[in-house]
């Protein structure tokens, strides 16, 4: 190589770091001239995402060990800010709720113009997504309108069970038959119908329809079956025939009174049986693993219930609110595999976001990562320990609502997720009723410290080993 080679090779090296190191130093900068929080720096296009092979949850869990609790990545070309420890969230929520109160709509969801119409999707500043939450708190989700259903739920369990029963002794993967029952119950509650066959492969195809590969034309064909329902009920109504007292009747008497249109009513349809049945499902999952992994635990349990339910046949709903140790279980379990790890990506719509002391500029994708945010040694002792007595040993009680920041596994705030009082019910309800029916053993030759407590994420944080028991009728 000669010697004006190698100049020039150390130019076009000096020319190249110069521009990465201003590129850097302008990255650190907001246009307000605030400092925006740290990050791994970003490739042409992709950004980050290379980043983020794997469990996504654990790998920003990892990079925010490095680059801190308020986190910069770029995902593709969308800015994203990472908030990853509970003072970081606490401030979020508490300063700039209403600020972060929006979402990024990915294209899938304009399909249809579902994202329009949609509580999930439209932002919060939007009258319409007000009186959908609005009408999700006062005509659906309301004291009075759950507890007209509680004979469903009492009896998608029971379906449950039964389904169970005559395989007792066999060694069953439960994902399957727990997706199916809570499907149904979702479905059944909201328009009195099963959209899911105990032993066929339709749950399957309906998660798949649901949100993790959905194209226009499958949110048609989802639409029309919707709105094939909604006919149907209207006929029915029309005709004055037995009320089914279900949510459809509470949603479409809305209607009636010309404050939701019949769009909006199968958005929440929709939204419902695809945030519902597979969250649910996977919760009962985690919790089942949890119990099978700490046999004390289940003891524990196992007693609170006897002591509670006794004899009887069956645990009725109203038997869960003597059970505050399995209540402390789910919770525990939630907080260490929560469903949502991400909670949904919150999107900042006004300047002036500040946390951690770095701006979080207007159009900023907001990510909480909830995961991280309930193993954060700050607020947790062990965080990674299996103790549901933390949740007994709190000064102040802590529910699903977020209100503390540090667990928050359906969200908090604005954002907090709608379906919070049905999912308080249905948990604990189909839980003491399995481990009220049987005694769940590992198959031959498994000890609990053999089981794989690995996680997967796609769409809902599941076991990536689907968990395989034995039901043994409990005398
Ligand atoms: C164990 C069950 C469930 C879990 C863990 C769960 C979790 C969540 C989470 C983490 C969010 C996002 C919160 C945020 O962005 O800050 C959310 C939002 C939402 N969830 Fe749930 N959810 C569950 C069940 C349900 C059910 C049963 C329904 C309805 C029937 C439902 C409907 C919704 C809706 C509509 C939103 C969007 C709310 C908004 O953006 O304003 N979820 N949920």
């Amino acid at each position: 190589m000669g010697t004006s080679e190698v100049w020039l090779r150390l130019l076009w090296a000096a020319l190249a770091g110069s521009v990465l190191f201003y590129l850097a130093v302008l990255r650190r900068y907001s246009s307000g001239g605030k400092l925006l929080p740290p990050g791994p720096t970003p490739l042409p296009v992709i950004g980050n995402l290379h980043n983020l092979g794997g469990v996504v949850h654990h790998k920003i869990a990892n990079l925010a060990r490095i680059y801190g609790p308020v986190m910069s990545l770029k995902l593709g070309f969308v800015n994203t800010v990472v908030v990853s420890s509970r003072d970081a969230a606490k401030e979020a929520i508490v300063m700039h709720d209403r600020r972060l109160a929006a979402r990024l709509i990915p294209d899938t969801f304009r399909a249809c113009g579902f994202a329009d119409r949609s509580a999930v999707f439209l932002p919060s500043a939007d009258p319409h997504w007000k009186a959908l939450r609005g009408i999700q708190g006062t005509n659906v989700f309301t004291p009075r309108g759950l507890a007209a259903l509680r004979p469903i739920r009492e009896r998608k369990v029971r379906e449950l069970l039964d389904y169970f029963r005559p395989r007792a002794g066999e060694e069953l993967h439960i994902r399957h038959a727990i997706h199916t029952a809570m499907l149904n119950m979702v479905s059944t509650s909201f328009f009195s119908m099963d959209i899911a066959d105990f032993g066929s492969d339709t749950a399957h195809e309906l998660r798949d329809l649901g949100l993790r590969r959905l194209s226009e034309k499958r949110f048609s064909r989802v639409y029309s079956i919707l709105d094939d329902i909604i006919a149907q009920r209207l006929a029915h109504t029309e005709a004055n025939l037995e009320k089914h007292d279900d949510f459809l009747d509470a949603l479409l008497e809305v209607m009636a009174t010309g404050k939701m249109e019949r769009e909006y009513v199968m958005a929440m349809l929709f939204e419902a049986f695809v945030a519902g049945g597979d969250s649910i499902a996977f919760s009962v999952e985690w919790v089942m693993a949890e119990l099978l992994r700490n046999p004390h635990v289940m003891a524990k349990a196992r007693a609170e219930l006897k002591d509670v339910v006794g004899s009887k046949q069956a645990v009725d709903e109203p038997d869960t609110a003597n059970l505050p140790y399995l209540q402390a279980v789910i919770k525990e379990s939630m907080r260490l595999h929560p469903p949502g790890p991400l909670l949904l990506p919150h999107l900042a719509v006004e300047d002036g976001v500040e946390i951690g002391g770095y701006a979080v500029p207007k159009g900023t994708a907001v990510m909480f990562n909830a995961f991280s945010i309930m193993r954060d040694p700050a607020a947790w002792d062990t965080p990674d320990e299996f103790m549901p007595e933390r949740f007994l040993q709190r000064a102040t009680p802590v529910d699903f609502r977020g209100k503390e920041v540090d667990f928050l596994p359906f969200g908090t705030g604005r954002r907090l997720c709608p379906g919070v009082p049905l999912v308080e019910r249905v948990l604990p309800l189909v839980l003491a009723s399995l481990i009220h029916a049987f005694q769940w053993r590992l198959p031959a030759g498994m000890s609990p410290e053999d089981m794989d407590m690995s996680e997967r994420f796609m769409t809902t944080n599941t076991l990536a080993v689907p968990l395989k028991v034995v039901p043994i009728i409990a005398n």
